[in-house]
């Protein structure tokens, strides 16, 4: 029955099915013996996920109509609009952004923002840089939108920003076609918190600056984590991306799942910047169209809410304070495993803030996966290595668990290409890798 095309659309989400099993354990062997370091959502040190109070209020003092009706537009209303360019871009961004357009289309999250921008800035087949350590659905969401992908490295020897091997892969798909589209995602990489230095953002514009000499550029930067960068002066973080030739679009994918917690909600947009009217004109009429063709418009009550907030500076204030102490204990957790990991040489890839860290374990990683499973310690099993989600782990098992770590690689190491003894067996594999 299906077409040729959706044949090979399999979800394959090892985030979720495993944080089912870890929640099996829960269930079987209790909440102390087990570590669910999988999803990625914010818990607090109570297990339980962290909603903000004033979210909460917010979103129930409004009126019942606001979140039945439709939104007013297909792209969002005015007063989400602007929310979403004073929490990005500061209060004074009219000013600070003088002789630029800011277009904001709202999204049911940053994977409809990440999916409308693929979907139309690229010809059917071209061809998308993505990291090599990523969030693995960019794969799908690229593919879904009938294009193709190729990976740059990350990181180079000395675990900075790899600008080399991008510079190599920019001009190989320069070869090939005349829009470019590369997607960063920064700062509080997913899975590997590593955020660009200004100076590796200066020379990797120097790189784009070249190339658009001929060609165009659209830089997607994924910001779904901007808020959990500790200390992150956003307007600061933003003059990067200003005065750039013309013919470089920036879109940010924007989002309140981790912002607000809000994630259920689904609310996003896609935030473009440009200093070229016809650009942005392009991209407020063709997005509305794809806008109006997929999902129609977004939760009003959802987009409400975060307009609530962010225009009250009373609010928006308590919102930054609420977040402020989870953003503190991510650094915590993450302390604890670093200082850990150091002490026992477990290698990890360059974390500087964020959701997630991760273990490079290539070949090895299904292993080490289920020897972590065996202890039931649930960790996200990738494409080549495993992910701990710092968000949803209390710090009371974030200690000692570099060293289980270290010791499920050393194991893993020693059977080598053995097949491995399972001998708790909570785990089974069901052809999740
Ligand atoms: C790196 C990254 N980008 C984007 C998203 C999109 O999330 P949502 O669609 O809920 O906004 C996620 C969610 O986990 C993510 O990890």
């Amino acid at each position: 029955m299906l077409s040729k095309d959706a044949m090979n659309k399999k979800i394959i989400d090892r985030v979720f099915e495993l944080s089912i099993r870890a929640k099996e354990s829960v269930e079987k062997y209790g909440q102390e013996k087990v570590i669910n370091a999988t999803i990625g959502s914010l818990y607090g040190e109570d297990n339980k996920l962290v909603v903000y109070d004033v979210v909460t209020e917010t979103y129930y003092a409004q009126e019942p109509a606001d979140f039945a009706a439709y939104a007013a537009s297909l792209t969002g209303s005015d007063e989400f609009k602007e929310s979403v360019k004073v929490s990005t871009f500061g209060e004074n961004y009219k000013e600070d952004f003088k002789g630029h357009y800011l277009e904001v289309i709202a999204t049911p999250g940053g994977t409809g923002a990440l999916s409308n921008t693929i979907k139309n800035y690229l010809n059917n087949g071209e061809t998308v840089l993505i990291p090599e350590w990523l969030w693995e659905p960019y794969k799908s969401i690229i593919s879904d939108n009938q294009k193709t992908f190729d990976s740059y490295k990350v990181f180079d020897e000395n675990g900075n920003f790899n600008l080399n091997d991008v510079e190599k892969k920019l001009n190989e798909v320069a070869a090939k076609q005349e829009t470019i589209m590369i997607l960063i995602n920064d700062p509080c990489q997913n899975p590997t918190g590593y955020k660009l230095t200004r100076e590796e953002w200066e020379k990797l514009f120097e790189i784009f600056e070249e190339i658009a000499k001929t060609k165009e550029i659209v830089l997607i930067n994924d910001i779904a984590y901007i808020d959990y960068d500790p200390g992150i002066n956003k307007e600061e973080y933003m003059e990067i991306f200003k005065n750039r030739p013309k013919n470089i679009l920036t879109v940010f994918t924007f989002s309140i799942s981790k912002s607000l917690t809000s994630y259920g909600l689904r609310v996003g947009a896609q935030i473009a910047l440009t200093r070229d009217e016809t650009i942005a004109r392009d991209f407020n009429e063709v997005c509305s169209f794809s806008c109006r063709s997929t999902w129609s418009n977004v939760s009003k009550g959802g987009m409400k809410m975060y307009s609530d907030i962010v225009l009250n500076k009373e609010k928006y204030k308590r919102l930054k304070e609420e977040r402020e102490k989870y953003v503190n204990l991510l650094k915590e957790r993450a302390d604890i495993f670093l200082k850990e990991a150091k002490e026992i040489g477990l290698e990890i890839l360059p974390y500087k803030s964020g959701f997630f860290l991760s273990i490079p374990t290539y070949e090895l990683t299904e292993k080490v996966g289920y020897i972590l499973a065996d202890e039931n310690i649930f960790t996200v099993i990738a494409e080549k290595w495993v992910r701990i989600a710092l968000c949803s782990v209390p710090k009371a098992k974030v200690w000692g668990l570099a060293g289980k770590v270290k010791e499920a690689v050393d194991r893993a190491k020693e059977i080598g290409t053995k097949e491995l003894e399972r001998d708790g067996g909570n785990v089974e594999c069901e052809g999740c890798c």
